[in-house]
C-alpha cells in the first residue's frame, strides 16, 4: 500500500514550528588487530539531527544553461509546474518526474495488517518542490533556451510547442570561455563570452548570482556545471595545492586553471553550494581546501544516469554472489554536442578517468575472489556519431568466472535519451544539496551541532566519481549509495535504518 505522508510518533522526535529535533543511536563498529587477530566491537554512539523545516525559495543556476540537459531540465520542470500533456504516437503523455530519486521513488515504512507500507522518498523531510524552482544560469552560446531545446532534439516536438512560448525569453547570461579546455569543435557555439581577467571573471559571476538571487527574490541559489566537460588541469605544487596558492594564482592570472574551477571559486567565496556534472578535476586541492575553510558546499564529480549507474549495480550484484568479473568493455556512441566534445583525446581522457574507477570498491571488497591490487580488465570507448543525436548506445560486456573455471558473458545493450536521464539526477542534486544545508548534527562527544562536512558525500548515489574529503572511502556500488542517503533522512526523523528483517513475519 502507498500512503502519501506519514509523521513520526516518538519519545526521540520532536516537531516544532521550525524544526525537527530527533536523538539516534547509531549502531557501528570499531575493529581491533590483536595478536594476529581481529576483534570486532559492536558500539551504539548517541546522535542528535536537528532539521530546520523552513522550505526555502530555491533559485538554480545552471552552467551550461542552454545545452542538452539544461535545457531538458529547464522544460521538463515547466511541463510539470504547468501540467502540460501532449499527443505521442502511442497516448496522451503528462509531464512527470520519472527518474528522479526524490521525486518518483518510494520508501518503506513499516507494515500494516499485513501489508507492507511505502511512502514517497521526497515525504521523509521537508523539500523544496521542483515545480517552484526558478532557473537561471550561463552558456557561452546565446541561443534562447526554447531554441536551444530545438537544437537539443530530445522533446517530442508536440511537447516543445507547447513549451516554446515559456522559454522564448529565457536567456543565458555570458559565460567564462577558455578554449585550451574543452575541444576546439566547441569555438563556434562561443558568441556570449566574459572578457577579462580571471579575477575579474569570478566577480562577473558572483554579480550575476546577487542580481539572480534579487531579481527572482529567491531565499537560496545552488549551482550547477552541466556545461562541456573540460579537459583535466594539471595539478601542480604552487599554482593549485593550496588555498593560498590558488588564490595567488588567479591573482596572476595563471592560464591553468579551467572555467569550470573559476565558477566554483566564485560560488565557494560567497558560500553558495556548487556541484560539478562533468567528469574533470574542477575541485583542484586548493579549492577543496578552500571550501572546507569556508564550510561551503560542493560535490561531484559527473552525473551517473546510465551505464555507470547499470555498472555499479550489476559489478555489486555479481561479486555480492561469489561470481568474480574478470573482464569489463564498455562501448558507447552518442550524436549531441556532449559526444561531439567528447571525440577530443583530451576531454574524452576525463570521461575516460570517471567511468574507470566506478568498480574498485566492490571488486577491493572481495579477497576471495581477487588477489590484493587485482582487477578486472576494465575499457571504456566513446565514440561520436551525429545521426543518433541525444539517443545514447551504450553496449557492454562483462565477462565472468563461476563455479569449477566456467565463464560467464553478460551482454547489455542500452539506448536512451541522455538528457532524459541527466535531467532528474540534476533535480535531484540541487534538491538534496539545499536540503542537506538545512540539517545540523553532533554526536554525544560533540559540544556544538555542525553541518555536513562540505564536501557532500552524502549526493554520491547521483554521481559517477563521488567527490570526498581526504582520507575518506568511496563507495560507489548503488545500493549502499541509496541506503547511506535513505538513511540518514530517516535518522534525521528517528527512524532506523531499513534492515530487511521483518522479523515479525519470522
Ligand atoms: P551540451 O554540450 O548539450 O551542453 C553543454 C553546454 O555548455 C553547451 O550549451 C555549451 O555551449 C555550454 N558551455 C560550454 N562551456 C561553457 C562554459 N565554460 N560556461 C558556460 N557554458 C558553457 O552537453 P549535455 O549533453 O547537456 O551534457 C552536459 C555535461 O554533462 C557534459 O559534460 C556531459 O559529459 C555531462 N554528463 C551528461 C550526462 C548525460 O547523461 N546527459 C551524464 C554524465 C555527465
Amino acid at each position: 500500500m502507498f500512503i502519501e505522508n506519514f509523521k513520526v510518533d516518538s519519545p526521540n522526535v520532536k516537531y516544532t514550528n521550525s524544526e525537527i529535533h530527533s536523538v539516534y543511536n547509531y549502531e557501528t563498529t570499531e575493529l581491533v588487530h590483536n595478536n594476529n587477530e581481529w576483534i570486532v566491537k559492536p558500539k551504539t554512539v548517541k546522535y542528535e539531527f536537528k532539521t530546520n523545516t523552513h522550505v526555502p525559495k530555491l533559485g538554480v543556476m545552471l552552467v551550461g544553461w542552454g545545452g542538452n540537459n539544461g535545457s531538458t531540465l529547464t522544460g521538463g520542470v515547466i511541463a510539470n509546474r504547468e501540467g502540460i500533456s501532449w499527443a505521442t504516437k502511442d497516448k496522451i503523455q503528462q509531464a512527470n518526474y520519472f527518474g528522479s530519486l526524490t521525486q518518483a521513488s518510494a520508501i518503506r515504512v513499516g507494515s500494516f495488517q499485513g501489508e507492507e507500507i511505502y511512502a514517497p522518498f521526497k515525504s521523509l523531510l521537508p523539500m523544496v518542490n521542483p515545480d517552484d524552482v526558478v532557473f537561471g544560469g550561463w552558456d557561452i552560446s546565446n541561443m534562447n533556451l526554447a531554441d536551444a531545446m530545438g537544437r537539443a532534439k530530445v522533446f517530442d516536438i508536440e511537447l516543445q510547442k507547447q513549451l516554446r512560448p515559456y522559454m522564448e525569453s529565457m536567456l543565458p547570461l555570458p559565460g567564462i570561455y577558455d578554449p585550451d579546455f574543452i575541444a576546439a569543435n566547441q569555438g563556434e557555439r562561443a558568441n556570449n563570452v566574459i572578457k577579462g581577467t580571471k579575477k575579474e571573471q569570478i566577480q562577473h559571476i558572483i554579480k550575476d548570482i546577487k542580481e539572480f538571487k534579487e531579481a527572482n527574490k529567491v531565499d537560496r541559489v545552488v549551482v550547477l556545471w552541466t556545461a562541456n566537460t573540460e579537459r583535466y588541469s594539471n595539478v601542480v605544487v604552487g599554482l593549485n595545492d593550496t588555498m593560498e596558492n590558488l588564490l595567488a594564482s588567479v591573482d596572476r592570472n595563471e592560464a591553468e586553471i579551467s572555467p569550470s574551477t573559476l565558477y566554483a571559486l566564485a560560488c565557494v567565496n560567497e558560500n553558495i553550494p556548487f556541484i560539478n556534472g562533468s567528469p574533470q578535476n574542477t575541485f583542484v586541492p586548493g579549492l577543496i581546501d578552500l571550501a572546507i575553510k569556508k564550510n561551503s558546499l560542493i560535490g561531484g564529480d559527473d552525473f551517473k544516469s546510465g551505464q555507470t549507474k547499470m555498472k555499479s549495480v550489476l559489478v555489486d550484484f555479481l561479486v555480492g554472489a561469489g561470481i568474480k568479473p574478470t573482464s569489463i568493455v564498455s562501448y558507447n556512441h552518442l550524436g549531441n554536442n556532449d559526444g561531439m566534445n567528447l571525440s577530443a583525446p583530451q576531454t574524452f581522457r576525463s570521461k575516460e578517468i570517471s567511468k574507470s574507477n566506478v568498480v574498485d570498491d566492490m571488486v577491493n571488497s572481495n579477497g576471495i575472489l581477487f588477489e590484493p591490487g587485482e582487477h578486472p580488465d576494465h575499457v571504456v570507448v566513446i565514440k561520436y556519431v551525429p545521426y543518433v543525436a541525444d539517443s545514447k548506445r551504450a553496449m557492454d560486456e562483462y565477462t565472468s568466472e563461476i563455479f569449477m573455471g566456467g565463464r560467464n558473458t553478460i551482454v547489455l545493450h542500452n539506448t536512451c535519451e541522455d538528457s532524459l536521464l541527466a535531467a532528474p539526477i540534476i533535480l535531484d542534486l540541487v534538491l538534496l544539496a539545499e536540503l542537506s544545508t538545512r540539517i545540523q548534527f553532533k554526536n554525544d562527544a560533540e559540544a556544538k551541532f555542525h553541518s555536513f562536512h562540505p564536501v557532500a558525500t552524502i549526493l554520491s548515489y547521483l554521481t559517477k566519481a563521488p567527490l570526498v574529503p581526504p582520507g575518506t572511502p568511496v563507495v560507489n556500488a548503488l545500493s549502499k549509495q541509496r541506503a547511506m542517503l535513505e538513511n540518514i533522512l530517516r535518522a534525521c526523523v528517528g527512524l532506523a535504518p531499513e534492515n530487511n528483517m521483518i522479523l515479525e513475519y519470522k
